[in-house]
């Protein structure tokens, strides 16, 4: 939520952090800001709604100075206004502050500062942040920022200027990531590596509870009893730079269709020698695996949906007790932890505050977690045990689309060298299996080639309020990922179910107005599937199915029917899933949204 960058250095200060904000866009946009220092005083410029607006309030009237802070807000306290953007500032507007996160004590903060005469002007609980710097700036800005750290509870990354230390620019983290990129002359650092890439590629990930100084010239990191920290730079090398649309009119749309391409990479990497071997370099012993008794997976959104397919994956192939939990619950329920359990986290992006913390509980009960992630150095990556790379590249919609389907296919490949590991699943099926998941890629593109006839579905339907979306087995988790992707990109109601749950209640919800996407591949539970769906258009609902190609007694319940090809039903959720997300993409354009930048998300949930 909300980006971060901050630039010192002779090059132009408004290009540069803009750049870096554009990048970071992904993360909050309903309100922007940037703060430089020239001739001695603060100069700031401040702007409601998506950054272009503040790129072109930049463009008639640039800022001047070698250092500035800029940020892309998305609202936690204070709704979107120019007063509550960041920076903010202190009483004489000497010091400003840029920040990702949540001051959990804000209140308490500011009725203290308040009563020492600290006058505010915001509804932010950042606003705390420079006006505790204030009260304690006598020798350092770090000193006043460390004291300022001890007060302030919750979680943060923040980055600081002051018109008495104009040459600095010195930045903290907790539990919200913040990186340094280190330049020849000069020094960035950023919520994000997106943004530094196009800067330079030497990279430092700060810590939590670290204090970071960036002159020019210079990059110091202490502790928070300013003890000096000598940490080495990463080079980056890979796919960062690839967050360009390519041609596609919105980033989602690009996403859905480098799918084929990311699963296809995936297979060579890992399953180049026909062979099985670990498709991932995991610590965790072969010895290890197969005395686990118990799988725990956590995660959030559309990781969870992706963590509800893998208990079906993973009970089946290697028929171990595997648990499925959203990360906010898991973290506070007290789950029962004994006896040989491994944790997995999914995450996209790697710094989801509530997987994270789910992953801290785990650790404090001395069970091992292994994640799957999107970005390799993100906080889940380097605080848990093992982690599963999906290399999808990055992923810059606010929907996740490929991310989806990396995770769904690291959780078939690990599930499959699992079941090897127990001499559950045998060498001919294997072989007949890992056979049909190299036809993953080629069924996938066969899908998009069709996508017209997806769009023509969205035509007929973009204008119903409600949609309900049925699966079962396997394909329930699809269920609730389709809803779940046209409700946040469309902003209409949807919601997912079991088929099988429908008598139980959400029937009546059925009239002929209700277009209901029935999730229908061959399976073995078809007839059962069937007979759900019958019974919904017994009451006028309209069907909408996703089926599999051949199937001709479908054509009995609806003409608006989806084909993906013939594949076992284990793995369709890998083909259904892009019709799912085809049908939310063009429902979202047909109605005219930013289908890339949907209201009141974000792509990095750093809160809790
Ligand atoms: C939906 C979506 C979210 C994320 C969720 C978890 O399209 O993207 O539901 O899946 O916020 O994010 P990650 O995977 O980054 O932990």
């Amino acid at each position: 939520m909300c980006g971060i960058v901050g630039y010192v250095g002779a090059r132009d200060i408004n290009a540069v952090i803009l750049a870096g904000l554009w990048k970071l866009e992904y993360r909050g946009y309903d309100s922007s800001g940037i703060a430089t220092i020239y001739d001695g005083e603060i100069r700031i410029k401040r702007a409601i709604g998506k950054l272009k607006v503040l790129a072109d309030v930049l463009d008639k009237e640039p800022l001047k100075g070698n250092i500035g802070i800029g940020h892309t807000r998305w609202a936690t306290h204070g709704e979107p206004s120019e007063e509550n953007a960041h920076p903010q500032l202190d009483c004489s507007d000497s010091i400003a502050v840029v920040h990702n996160g949540i001051i959990e004590n804000y209140i308490n903060l500011k009725e203290k500062l308040i009563a020492e005469h600290h006058i505010f002007r915001s509804f932010t609980d950042t606003e705390v942040i420079p006006h505790t710097i204030e009260k304690y700036y006598t020798d350092s800005l770090e000193n006043a920022v460390i004291k300022a750290m001890n007060e302030i509870e919750g979680s943060y990354a923040f980055a600081v200027i002051s018109t008495k230390e104009p040459n600095k620019i010195v930045c903290c983290k907790k539990n919200t990531p913040l990186v340094i990129g280190v330049g020849e002359k000069d020094n960035i650092v950023a919520s994000d590596i997106l943004a530094i890439v196009g800067l330079t590629r030497k990279i430092i990930y700060l810590e939590d509870n670290e204090i970071c100084t960036l002159t020019k010239d210079s990059v110091k990191i202490t502790d928070r009893n300013s003890n000096e920290i000598k940490r080495k730079t990463v080079y980056l090398n890979g796919k960062v730079l690839e967050a360009d649309k390519g041609g596609f009119s919105h980033f989602m749309l690009k996403e859905i269709y480098e799918q084929p391409k990311v699963i296809h990479e995936t297979i060579e990497k890992r399953l180049q020698s026909g062979e099985l071997f670990k498709p991932f370099p995991l610590s965790i012993k072969d010895s290890e695996l197969v005395k686990l008794s118990r799988i725990l997976i956590q995660a959030c959104g559309t990781s969870w949906h992706a963590g509800h397919v893998g208990k079906y994956i993973i009970e089946s192939l290697c028929r171990i007790h595997t648990e499925v939990d959203i990360s906010s619950e898991f973290r506070y329920r007290n789950p029962v932890t004994s006896g040989e359990t491994l944790v997995i986290a999914i995450s996209q992006s790697g710094e989801t505050a509530d997987t994270l913390a789910g992953i801290r509980e785990a650790k404090l009960a001395f069970l091992k977690v292994l994640s799957i992630v999107n970005v390799a150095g993100s906080t889940i990556a380097r605080e848990s045990n093992d982690i599963i790379n999906i290399d999808a590249g990055p992923e810059i919609g606010v929907a996740s689309t490929k991310a989806y389907t990396g995770q769904l296919f690291a959780l078939y490949l690990f599930a499959l060298y699992f079941s090897r590991l127990k001499w559950i699943t045998k060498d001919d099926d294997l072989a007949l299996m890992l056979k049909e998941v190299r036809e993953i890629p080629s069924k996938m593109q066969m899908i998009l080639d069709r996508a017209s006839q997806v769009e023509e579905i969205a035509r007929k339907f973009h204008q119903s309020s409600n949609f309900i979306f049925l699966g079962r087995g396997i394909n329930y988790p699809s269920a609730l990922e389709g809803a779940l992707k046209l409700k946040e990109v469309s902003y209409i109601h949807a919601t997912g179910y079991p088929a099988g749950e429908m008598k139980h209640g959400p029937i009546a919800l059925v009239d002929k107005n209700l277009p209901i996407v029935c999730i229908i591949p061959k399976s073995n539970i078809y007839e059962k599937m069937f007979s759900n769906i019958e019974e919904v258009k017994a009451r006028g609902g309209q069907i909408i199915a996703v089926a599999t190609e051949g199937d001709k007694k479908i054509k009995e319940l609806t003409e608006n029917i989806f084909y993906i090809p013939e594949c076992s039903e284990i793995l369709s959720p890998l083909l259904v899933a892009l019709p799912l997300q085809l049908l939310a993409y063009y429902i979202s354009t047909l109605r005219g949204l930013d289908v890339d930048k949907p209201r009141n998300l974000a792509k990095s949930v750093t809160v809790e």
